[in-house]
């Protein structure tokens, strides 16, 4: 028997839903690879873009049969008239998670019975203004059967899912926790992630991920414990002061305003050990550098480098014959995105939430612990 064919629409033209050189992340690209599937629309408020994106798509030998229905609209609410299965949210924040008007999408999609992906971060609104949209979305999917997967990939990482495999294995509650976050920023291409308006700030919007994995791997955090200390350009000493920032992307925006240079943060896990996380914005050129440890009695586990093909978990283990000796695993075929998103289609195919790693409701947690860290200075 086949796998029925799944009706889905793109909402947004951009990097995350169709690519753009330098960055590893195309879903369009992933859901051509898993295939059953016919593209109805892109929503796109660029239609240059749009079209261009749909052209080259179409001329695909092998996948541009998957696009022979798709048409173009300028606004969501066209998208869910033709009634796509699911739909995919990769437009940035600020135009969406807000019961304003048009930016209210996951929820009208939702009240449709239409299934969503959505990217993170989830708003740009502070917590307390977005908690009440974020329970309208939770009650809507209950209400309609709906599921919502959210962009945290992460949580489908071979290293990731190791990682909490050897944890369970080894017993006993993780200790330490460190994330660390280095953004490479002298060819970063898109002007919206130095608007902290616009984005969330470095934390909402990029170290998300890492705020999402501490919660995943080791517990909630209890958020009064967090505390941040941040270096901005507008610090006295000048030590925040980047001379590389591409294409005026601060020219227009007052130094106060610019995003912290340096983010440092530590919390308390509701569960008991203690975590830190450290973004910086100073590498040069596209490759960012991210690497996580943890730490329980007698294990020490370090996922090195989780965006790269190469990345690596390098564990010391009580349990290994030698002790000062490291043990390396590796990942090569693994594609987060790909699995992510596999398994959201194979959700929506069996109608079955349990599968999806992030939920709306959950990752609406790791939102607030995001804002928590981005205050608590
Ligand atoms: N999970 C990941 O690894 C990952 C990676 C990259 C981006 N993202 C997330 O994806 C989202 C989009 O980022 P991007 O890099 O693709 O941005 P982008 O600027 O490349 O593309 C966004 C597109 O959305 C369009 N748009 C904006 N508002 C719209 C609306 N109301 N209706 C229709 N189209 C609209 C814009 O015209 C633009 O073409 C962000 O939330 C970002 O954090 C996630």
């Amino acid at each position: 028997m086949t796998d029925r064919v799944i009706k889905i629409g793109f909402i947004g033209a951009g990097a995350i839903n169709f690519g753009r050189s330098h960055v590893p992340w195309d879903h369009a690209s992933r859901l051509e690879q898993i295939g059953g599937i016919d593209v109805v629309g892109i929503v796109e408020l660029d239609e240059k873009l749009a079209t261009s994106v749909l052209q080259t798509r179409k001329s695909s030998a092998k996948y541009g049969c998957f696009y022979r229905n798709c048409k173009i609209f300028k606004n969501f609410k066209d998208l869910i008239a033709l009634k796509p299965d699911a739909v995919f949210i990769g437009i940035p924040p600020a135009f969406r998670g807000s019961f304003s008007e048009g930016k209210d999408l996951e929820l009208q999609f939702a009240r449709a019975g239409i299934h969503v992906f959505v990217e993170k971060p989830l708003s740009v609104l502070p917590p307390e203004e977005y908690l009440p949209y974020a329970k309208a979305v939770s009650d809507a999917c209950k209400e309609k059967n709906v599921i919502v997967s959210v962009g945290y990939m992460f949580r489908y990482h071979a290293g990731i899912l190791k990682m909490k495999e050897l944890i369970k294995a080894h017993g006993g509650k993780v200790m330490a926790f460190n994330a660390r976050y280095y953004f490479a920023y002298t060819k970063a291409i898109n002007k919206y992630w130095f608007n902290e308006d616009f984005s969330g700030g470095p934390i909402v919007e990029q170290a998300t991920h890492f705020c999402d994995l501490a919660r995943f791997i080791v517990s909630d955090v209890d958020t009064d414990t967090i505390h941040t200390l941040l270096l901005k350009d507008s610090d006295p000493s000048n030590a925040g002061h980047l001379a590389y920032v591409p294409e005026q992307a601060e020219d227009d925006i007052a130094p106060q305003k610019r995003i912290p240079r340096v983010t440092m943060s530590h919390w308390r896990f509701k569960d008991g050990g203690l975590g830190t996380l450290m973004h910086s914005v100073a590498l040069p050129g596209t490759r960012y550098e991210a690497n996580i440890d943890v730490q329980l009695d007698g294990l020490k586990l370090s996922l090195i480098e989780p965006y790269e093909k190469d990345c690596i978990l390098r564990v010391r283990s009580i349990k290994n014959d030698e002790a000062n000796q490291d043990q390396d695993f590796t990942f090569p075929s693994d594609d987060s995105y790909l699995t992510e998103l596999g398994t959201f289609l194979t959700a929506v195919r069996n109608n079955d939430p349990s599968l999806v790693k992030s939920s709306y409701s959950d990752a609406a947690l790791t939102y607030q612990m995001t804002w928590s860290i981005r205050r608590a200075t």
